[in-house]
């Protein structure tokens, strides 16, 4: 949500910013800007809009050649997404120049006291307020630094700043709380981004900034303290990915680039959890063993589709561990009154790390005592820096806005969670982890198995160029499948798209259906219970109502062929596993489907890769 780049150091300024906005466009893309200060003069350029409105006229109006610069690419929140509104907001005399990312949750009343005190104000924007209160300080003869202190003391909210001051050439200061921000150390230049991919390509390594903590950049040093100006340390740590891993490598999409890649993803989030001798290790995770027994319960909180990720996550640890679980949207959480205490185990899933709903979630249940774990794809984000302990998954960078690498790698550190509870408090499904472990490890040419029908689903998407309703039904595990399916549909190619219990059509959502309507059915292994069967029936329902039934089912599952307008072929797993398998033909459907469309598949509408407002 907003994209952030500061640089100081020897290159182009403009270079090096717009090319961290760029890296940096899936979190917001309704407006970018940048500003540089050259010559103790200050120059901001910004336009509605993609990066690319800005690139043309940086084009046509060249800025000049500076060392110190900063870029903001923009999803709006207070102001609709127009040329004021954009970032960077300056100050009145126009020294000071700024980039926000976040919400100041005083801005109205911040905004009554300039106003009263006959400050004229421009923008719509919480951030030019900021901007205002910054130059004020710094006029008054304070430098860049004490004044982005004083001002942050004063604010409430969550806010990631970066600021520039004509008067203070080569030199960044940035703030952040709640917002997320790191610092990449190059030799003789120094970038920040909202995250690494914004200098990835220049250096790898890089400080992580924590709480209330504010950072003063040059060339040559990088100084951190806490908002009341105290020395603090900030962690370091080394990016194990690289330049070519943030790149569309030669696909249409970064989407279609990431669904290709969950083979790599899943194999790399399996490496290292086994010792020697067999037994499931959990490297990152630091809760120990003593304290994972003791847990009886779990909640599991996230949005969107890491939540249907935990949805998947509450089958398999019920019934491997036999540990109750519930699973919570992030953003419902806190404000129920939840009950949780020391023996309550909160999972917290995000890819970015920064979502704020279920940052704050995790704060409320420290609160209370519970310990919280997180599984998170982003090193140095917030999440995992307030949790007890983290299981990393190695999806590598996901730029598409919409998840996909991200959710299967979540599902299996879901997996590897339950089965690490289950060794630890060896329930009777503890005999079968080495077995299911050799079903994970499978995974990988599973998936590349299912990537063989692509042909087949993208030709299943043009035929559907023109529908405007499509159903998704599963049951058990397959049901978060048909939810997140939908929700890939929703968001990529703008259809209403609904995910239901098969079970549950009866109860209602079989009024939906129509002639001609299309029904994407999860089909569950044929197995010892009952859940094939009822699938079929449920099937065979919506058929006898005229529904276009697209099922997938596992190879060589010959009852279901009489039921299916169209067949896409699974490999056999076992149950609890068939979502990272099922999932894949939907995605690819979805990302098709909108390309079809001439949707922009990577940057969907009104969306933001990373969600940092509550
Ligand atoms: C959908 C999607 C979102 C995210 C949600 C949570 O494709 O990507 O629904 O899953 O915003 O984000 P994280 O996992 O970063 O907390």
């Amino acid at each position: 949500m907003c994209g952030i780049v500061g640089y100081v150091g020897p290159r182009s300024a403009e270079d090096a910013v717009i090319d961290g906005l760029r890296r940096l466009e899936y979190r917001g893309y309704d407006s970018a800007g940048i500003a540089v200060v050259h010559d103790g003069v200050l120059t901001v350029e910004k336009r509605a809009g993609k990066l690319a409105n800005l690139e043309k006229v940086l084009g046509e109006t060249p800025i000049p050649l500076a060392e110190v610069g900063i870029g903001h690419t923009r999803w709006a929140t207070h102001g609709p997404p127009n040329d004021v509104n954009a970032h960077p907001h300056t100050g009145a005399e126009r020294r000071v120049a700024l980039v926000h990312n976040g919400i100041i949750e005083n801005f109205l009343e911040l905004r009554a006291r300039l106003e009263a005190d006959d400050h004229e104000l421009l923008s719509d924007t919480d951030t030019e307020i900021v901007a205002q209160l910054l130059e004020l300080q710094v006029q008054s003869g304070e430098d860049l630094a004490t004044a982005m202190q004083r001002v942050c003391q004063t604010l409430d909210g969550a806010f990631t700043l970066v600021a520039i001051d004509a008067a203070e050439p080569g030199k960044v200061v940035a703030a952040r709380r709640n917002s997320p921000l790191v610092v990449g150390l190059g030799d003789g230049e120094n970038f920040l981004g909202s995250d690494v991919a914004a200098f990835i390509e220049h250096t790898r390594d890089a400080l992580e900034l924590g709480q209330d903590q504010i950072v003063v950049m040059t060339r040559d040093a990088v100084e951190v303290t806490d908002f009341w100006g105290r020395p603090v340390q900030a962690r370091r740590f080394h990016v194990d990915w690289d330049l070519s891993a943030a790149e569309k490598d030669g696909h249409d999409w970064f989407m279609r680039k990431e669904i290709l890649e969950q083979p790599r993803a899943v194999a790399d989030s399996l490496i290292g959890r086994r010792t020697p001798s067999g037994q499931l290790q959990l490297d990152e995770m630091r809760l120990a063993d003593e304290e994972l027994r003791d847990v009886d319960k779990i909640i599991i909180i996230a949005c969107g589709t890491s939540f249907y990720a935990g949805m998947v996550a509450k089958y398999a640890i019920e019934h491997w561990t036999r540990t109750p679980v519930e699973v919570e949207l992030a953003s419902e959480f806190r404000y129920r009154d939840p009950i949780i205490d020391a023996t309550t185990l909160i999972v917290a899933i995000s890819q970015s790390g920064e979502t704020a709903d279920t940052l704050q979630a995790i704060r409320h249940a420290r609160s209370q005592r519970a310990k919280v774990l997180a599984i998170c794809n982003t090193n140095g984000s917030s999440i995992p820096r307030e949790s007890d302990a983290v299981i990393y998954t190695h999806a590598g960078p996901e730029i598409g806005v919409a998840s996909t690498k991200g959710f299967l790698t979540q599902l299996v550190a879901c997996y590897l969670l339950a089965l690490y509870i289950a060794q630890v408090k060896g329930t009777r499904f503890g005999d079968e982890i080495d077995e299911i472990m050799r079903h994970l490890e499978a995974m990988p040419d599973h998936i590349e198995t299912v990537l063989g029908t692509a042909e087949q689903v993208y030709g299943l998407a043009a035929e559907h160029a023109s529908t405007r309703s499509v159903l998704f039904l599963g049951r058990h595990a397959g049901y978060p499948v048909a939810l997140e399916g939908a929700l890939k549909l929703k968001e990529l190619a703008y259809l209403h798209a609904e995910g239901f219990a098969a079970g549950e059509l009866k109860h209602g959502p079989i009024a939906l259906v129509e002639d001609g309507l299309p029904v994407l059915c999860v089909v569950p292994p044929k197995g010892r219970d009952q859940l094939h069967g009822k699938m079929l029936s449920g099937i065979q329902e919506v058929r006898a109502r005229g529904a276009r039934t697209i099922c997938l089912a596992e190879e060589g599952d010959d009852s279901i062929e009489p039921y299916a307008d169209a067949l896409i072929r699974l490999p056999k797993v076992p149950v609890l596993l068939q979502p990272l398998v099922s999932i894949v033909p939907l995605q690819l459907f979805a990302c098709e489907l909108a390309t079809v469309l001439g949707h922009d598949v990577d940057q969907p509408r009104n969306l933001a890769k990373s969600v940092t407002v509550e």
